[in-house]
């Protein structure tokens, strides 16, 4: 690891180079390993690649080709094999029936689906035709499916009637409408059906079925440029809107890749269970790109981890015979509070290998984790990363590096990490500071959709000429990283990134709303729980309806799980003296936790603000 890792960043040209010829099926290869004007990156010019190719097509002349590469499992129950040639079927079906559909290269296409593999049939066909998807998370709200239609212009939705979540049917048809009834430019909406629950369609509507069954299966894979747009996803920053995170063919192909590869140690014959949804980027690298480029057996599950009982997930590791299992921290906490008979009374004796992802795992749990779910015999790979870095940057590798409970792990091959102090200088091992990258890596973010300074600004201004991550993090002795946790105002409530300024503005769009600030407090299961602190304009009246609808506004302008946990009302925010919010105070008050048992009477905050020294004028 040492002298591979040392090259991989000393020599990244030739590290990657070698990677891409090596891992990757080319119609043309690469020429230029790399250009780098800081901050943007070009990987693997001149090469001409597809990824569905790379995740079907290449599979098929071998014994992988009636293998299984989705195994799924709907919420109900009901359990579907695609293997290898069947995906590749249904990919080239539907990519003909986009095309039907007037779509293009370089279009963007949205999609707004529930865990079924037409998820990953749709994204594989968009980019067999090299068409740029953003899937949106279901759990998002309409609102929030219009802000992200309307960011990156895209003119067809795929969607379905409903998925199944908690015994319910969530109606993601009735969403889709509405989002599309106020986005003149989309000019057609593919409707799945899953749960039965849409009789008639639109006008602008096609039943999935309809324009695909009949199609040819065989669609030739568009010979993509490395740095040809392969999708857009959109995730919280500290400032405004949610920013649509673009990533490209090659470089992001190669990181998926060979993370799955290496830090799952996979092997042919594993079943890899990733829990993401597809909505969110582990979704996308891990359960679908990552797997199946690998030509592994990725399963899909629908539902929730406790329909019908708290057993859902073991119950299917026992029933499928899962050997990699990769899920986040806030499910572990979940499964704890539940209690170990729930895991006992399963065999799990085909895990070998467990993972953890999206916020930082907590010992007890992780040590919960490796006894109880592992037996205490499988490794744990605790995988840091971000929407925009595209695949793991840190990790340990199984039957390499020893874990710590805690810990992250080290940098991946060609990522260059290190922890700095606010003027950019690298600290000494133990001290916490500032997470970042200083040096390009295949699958990181080519920018922001459509605001290229808006990536510069974030990304690669508050330390020069490093990228910095919004994280802390501290460096061991061994070299390995803890990584703290957000450090920017983005919360991470149950391993979802949320910003801040984004349910700020979703509460003041409430007519009753004169100011609000919202920030984190540390909570058991969640890891951060959302507290937002409200005035109100001059005549409303605090109160537990005002609450109620406050916490329904916010579900309806981004989605359910941005609601707050709490509403504090108050007089006025603490100020600086230069009018800047004191959010730090806040966060201080909010960890507190003491509310008073009235919510009509407002809290005054700025007697508090006024007891704190001036040390605390930060803003
Ligand atoms: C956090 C999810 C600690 C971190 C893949 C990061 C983690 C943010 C870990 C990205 C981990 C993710 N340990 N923290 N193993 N993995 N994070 O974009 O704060 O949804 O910046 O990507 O999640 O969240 P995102």
């Amino acid at each position: 690891y040492k002298s591979m890792h040392r090259e991989s960043v000393q020599n990244p040209k030739k590290f990657w180079g070698n990677m891409a010829k090596q891992e990757l099926a080319w119609f043309q290869e690469p020429k230029k390993v790399l250009e780098w004007k800081v901050p943007f990156a070009k990987w693997f010019g001149g090469g001409r690649l597809n990824l569905s190719h790379n995740c079907l097509d290449r599979h098929l002349d071998g014994p992988r080709r009636h293998k299984a590469a989705i195994v799924f499992e709907g919420e109900p129950g009901d359990v579907r094999v695609l293997t290898y040639q069947q995906l590749h079927d249904e990919v080239c079906r539907f990519a003909h029936a986009l095309k039907g559909e007037g779509v293009k290269k370089g279009d963007r296409v949205m999609i707004y689906l529930p865990m079924v593999p037409e998820a990953a049939i749709a994204m594989l066909a968009c980019a067999r035709i090299g068409a740029v998807h953003s899937v949106v998370f279901g759990g998002f709200s309409a609102e929030a499916l219009k802000d992200r239609i309307h960011d990156c212009g895209a003119k067809l939705v795929i969607t379905a009637d409903g998925g199944y979540r908690r015994g319910q049917v969530v109606n993601l048809k009735k969403n889709v409408d509405a989002a599309v009834a106020a986005s003149p430019d989309v000019r057609r909406v593919i409707v799945l059906k899953r749960t039965g629950t849409v009789e008639k369609l639109n006008e602008i509507d096609r039943w999935w079925h309809e324009i695909t069954d009949h199609q040819s299966p065989d669609f030739p894979p568009e010979k993509l440029e490395s740095e040809d747009p392969l999708f857009i996803l959109y995730t919280s920053g500290s400032t405004g809107k949610p920013k649509g995170i673009l990533h490209t063919t090659a470089g992001y192909l190669l990181g998926a890749h060979l993370t799955t590869k290496w830090v799952f140690d996979l092997k042919e014959t594993d079943l890899f269970w990733c829990t993401a949804d597809v909505g969110w980027v582990t979704g996308h690298s891990y359960t679908v790109y990552g797997a199946l480029s690998n030509g592994a057996t990725t399963l899909m599950y629908e539902g929730a981890p406790n329909q019908p009982e708290p057993d859902r997930f073991w119950r299917i590791i026992a029933k499928h015979r899962v050997s990699i299992f990769y899920t986040a921290p806030t499910a572990i906490r979940a499964f704890i509070r539940w209690g170990d008979q729930w895991v006992e009374k399963h065999d799990l004796s085909s895990l070998r290998l467990l993972g953890s992802v999206g916020e930082p795992i907590n010992p007890e749990a992780w040590l919960w984790y490796h006894r109880v779910v592992g037996g205490g015999r499988c490794p744990i790979v605790d995988t840091w990363w971000q929407t925009e870095t595209g695949s793991h940057l840190l990790t340990t590798l199984p039957g390499i590096h020893v874990m710590k409970p805690g810990l992250a792990g080290v940098p991946f091959f060609g990522a260059d990490l290190a922890v700095v102090d606010e003027k950019g200088k690298p600290v000494k091992d133990g001290v916490q500071g500032k997470l970042v990258i200083r040096k390009p890596w295949p699958s990181m973010l080519r920018g922001v959709y459509g605001d290229p300074d808006r990536y510069q600004k974030q990304y690669w201004s508050e330390v020069p000429g490093a990228y910095f991550t919004g994280d802390g993090a501290k460096r061991d002795k061994d070299g390995y990283f803890r990584v703290i946790g957000r450090i920017d105002d983005v919360l991470n409530v149950s391993g979802h990134r949320l910003g801040t300024a984004e349910v700020e503005s979703a509460l003041v769009t409430h007519p009753a709303v004169a100011e609000a600030a919202v920030v984190g407090r540390p909570d058991d299961l969640k890891g951060q729980a959302v507290v937002a602190f409200v005035t109100l304009k001059t005549g409303q009246k605090a109160g537990n309806d005002l609450m109620a609808a406050l916490r329904e506004q916010v579900s309806k302008e981004i989605g359910p799980i941005a609601k707050p946990d709490q509403i504090r009302f108050a007089e006025a925010l603490p100020k600086t003296r230069s009018g800047k919010i004191m959010r730090r105070l806040l966060k201080e008050i909010a960890a507190g936790g003491a509310v008073k048992g009235d919510v009509t009477t407002l809290e005054d905050l700025n007697v508090i603000a006024s007891l704190q020294s001036s040390s605390s004028e930060e803003g």
